[in-house]
């Protein structure tokens, strides 16, 4: 959530490129963004409640100076105002700071700064840091900014301009992101790779507790004490260009063109993965050898949101594949319960961003307490990436809109992968793996022939958006995958979307079926089918519009049903197909309300807040 800029050289103007980047971060945040520069007259601010364009509009014509930092805002302390963006400026305005993250005790520090005579402009906790520094007795910017750091407590990704320091920018993380960018006579900050990649794909990741001093010609890092802490940069295997599409969005929008990339991103997670012969997965990002493996007793998923559903169902492909007892939790309440780690159990952190706070702070509890963790990650050198022993980089490329799409896909196929590879360790048979092979193979086509029912999808979408509330309702396999439906749902249309198993219906949310609340069920091939059926006609008796995903060899009887058939894959590969349609129907929904559905009110891209 936020997202931060900064750049520091000898060639160029600071502001136009601090704009360009928080464009890049906008989808980090949304509500409010700000810039300041080292103008020869001191430290200068623009900041606006709103969309970049706004401050952009709204910048003065001469905004000059060669080094700045930049902000987008997530509200946390304060709603969406000018006064509450960032960047924050100490009492003499010589002082700015942008600030990712919270500040603890943000509220003893505001009273006692008020106590000592401070006027606060702003309602957040970020103002304080901006006093401290600008209080401090420090000799350098480098002390001042550590000094004021050990007054607080809370997470930070933070960047700090001088005026009395130009020739600098000092930044600090803890449990923030901060990304510094090497170029030629010019230096790049950054909270996320996609603002600095077009300058830079030399990159050093701050550690947690660090700061670091970013010059025109380079950088130095330090422990929270100022002692060094030698850190180099090293060149990242990204494509840039891959970001320049994720920039782009194009007409639909990002999650438009991100949800018709899925059939693409499957077979990057899947290519040089798959064994025909053995019928298994090459997986060698684990770091675990077959007996390390076969030694596992255990699987516990961690995610967040939508990556916890995929949890969930890669939770089931490995019971069912791989015979190993495994289920998913939210990473946000793991660590909350003080969690028994088992030595025999295979942790697995799975996260778009690779920065969700919830889930880095879940894989750190593992840790800590003598775990194993793997990761299934998308973003290249993220935070969980790094902090992980082993895992799967998932390859779906950048994703912007804040609704996940094809991250999803790609986590699903990361974790048949997973699934395949601790199976045929243990007693999957060649036969069974070799199936689950073909069925991967033809997965991406499987995934274009859902995209294709697209059109077909506007109508029902559109008179799905004009019901208040819906339950999305499946069972076993089907229930992650209406969890997930009513998750896209939910957060592009702001309707009530409500996940249930659909044999919990009649325990109680039957009482709320009528003609006014639809139902959209997910009804695959399987076991379930007939039982399905039955809680279908339960609906219908009680006048519940009904949506039912499902396979064109369902037999619905006479269900009145708007009904929409995916193409069947092997019954443990199924969810993937069922949940696509889901995806199609919250994006007309939303397009159909005039809703922007790339950023959802309330929401952000990456939660690095907790
Ligand atoms: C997905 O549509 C959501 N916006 C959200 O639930 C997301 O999946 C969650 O915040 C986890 O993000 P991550 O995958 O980056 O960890």
């Amino acid at each position: 959530m936020c997202g931060i800029v900064g750049y520091i050289g000898t060639k160029q103007e600071a502001a136009p490129l601090l704009l360009e980047g928080l464009t890049r971060l906008e989808h980090r945040g949304y509500d409010s963004a700000g810039v300041a520069v080292l103008a020869p007259s001191g430290v200068r601010v623009a900041k606006r409640a709103g969309r970049v364009r706004d401050l952009q509009e709204a910048l003065p014509k001469r905004f000059a100076g060669k080094v700045g930092i930049g902000h987008t805002r997530w509200a946390t302390h304060g709603p969406a105002t000018d006064a509450n963006a960032h960047p924050h400026t100490d009492a003499k305005g010589d002082v700015a700071v942008v600030h990712n993250g919270i500040i603890d005790n943000a509220a003893a520090l505001r009273a006692e700064l008020t106590d000592a005579g401070v006027d606060l402009l702003s309602d957040t906790d970020t103002e304080v840091l901006a006093h401290l520094v600008g209080r401090s007795e420090g000799a350098t910017l480098e002390a001042k900014v550590a000094e004021a750091l050990t007054r607080v407590d809370g997470t930070y990704g933070l960047a700090v301009l001088h005026a009395d320091f130009p020739d600098r920018i000092v930044v600090a993380r803890n449990g923030s992101p901060l990304i510094i960018g090497v170029g030629d006579k010019e230096m790049h900050v950054a909270s996320d790779l996609a603002a600095l990649v077009r300058y830079t794909t030399t990159v050093a990741h701050l550690e947690d507790g660090e700061i670091a001093t970013v010059t025109a010609s380079g950088f130095t890092t330090y422990r929270a004490d100022l002692t060094h802490a030698p850190r180099t940069a090293t060149e990242l295997d990204v494509d840039p260009a891959a970001y320049d599409v994720a920039d782009a969005g194009g007409e639909g929008g990002h999650m438009w063109r991100e949800m018709f990339e899925q059939p693409a991103a499957a077979e990057r997670v899947l290519r040089g993965r798959l064994d025909e012969r053995f019928g298994t997965a090459h997986l060698g990002g684990l770091n675990m050898d077959a007996r390390e493996t076969r030694a596992i007793r255990r699987v516990k998923v961690l995610g967040c949101g939508s990556a916890y559903y995929v949890g969930q169902m890669g939770a089931s492909l490995i019971e069912e594949l791989a015979r190993i007892p495994a289920d998913a939790e939210a990473a946000s309440e793991f660590r909350y319960r003080d969690p028994v780690i088992e030595p025999d159990t295979l942790y697995v952190a799975v996260s778009q961003s690779g920065e969700t706070i919830d889930t880095l702070l879940a894989v750190q509890e593992i840790r800590r307490k003598g775990g194993r963790v793997v990761g299934l990650v998308n973003v290249v050198g993220s935070a969980i990436a790094r902090e992980v022993d082993g895992g799967i980089y998932l390859h779906a490329g950048p994703e912007v809109a804040v609704a996940s799409t094809k991250a999803l896909t790609t986590m699903f196929l990361g974790f048949s992968l997973l699934a395949l590879q601790l199976g045929r360790v243990r007693d999957l048979s060649v036969a069974d793996g070799k199936r689950i092979v073909t069925a991967l193979q033809a997965l991406p086509e499987h995934v274009e022939e859902v995209l294709a029912l697209s059109d077909e999808l506007v109508e029902v979408a559109e008179q799905l958006a004009a019901a208040d509330s819906l339950f999305f309702v499946g069972r076993v396999r089907g229930f992650p995958v209406a969890r997930e439906g009513a998750q896209k749902f939910k957060e592009i249309t702001y309707r009530h979307a409500e996940a249930y198993q659909t044999s919990e219906l009649k325990h109680g949310p039957l009482a709320l079926i009528s003609p006014a609340v639809p139902t959209v069920a997910v009804v695959p091939h399987d076991e379930l089918t007939d039982r399905n059926v039955g809680a279908l006609h339960e609906i219908a008796a009680r006048g519940g519009p009904l949506v039912v995903v499902t396979h064109a060899d369902v037999d619905l009887g006479d269900v009145p049903c708007r009904r929409i058939d995916v193409p069947r894959s092997e019954r443990e590969l199924d969810p993937i197909l069922l949940t696509l349609p889901l995806q199609l129907l919250a994006f007309h929904a939303a397009t159909h309300l005039g809703l922007d559905v790339d950023k959802p009110r309330n929401l952000a891209k990456s939660v690095t807040v907790e």
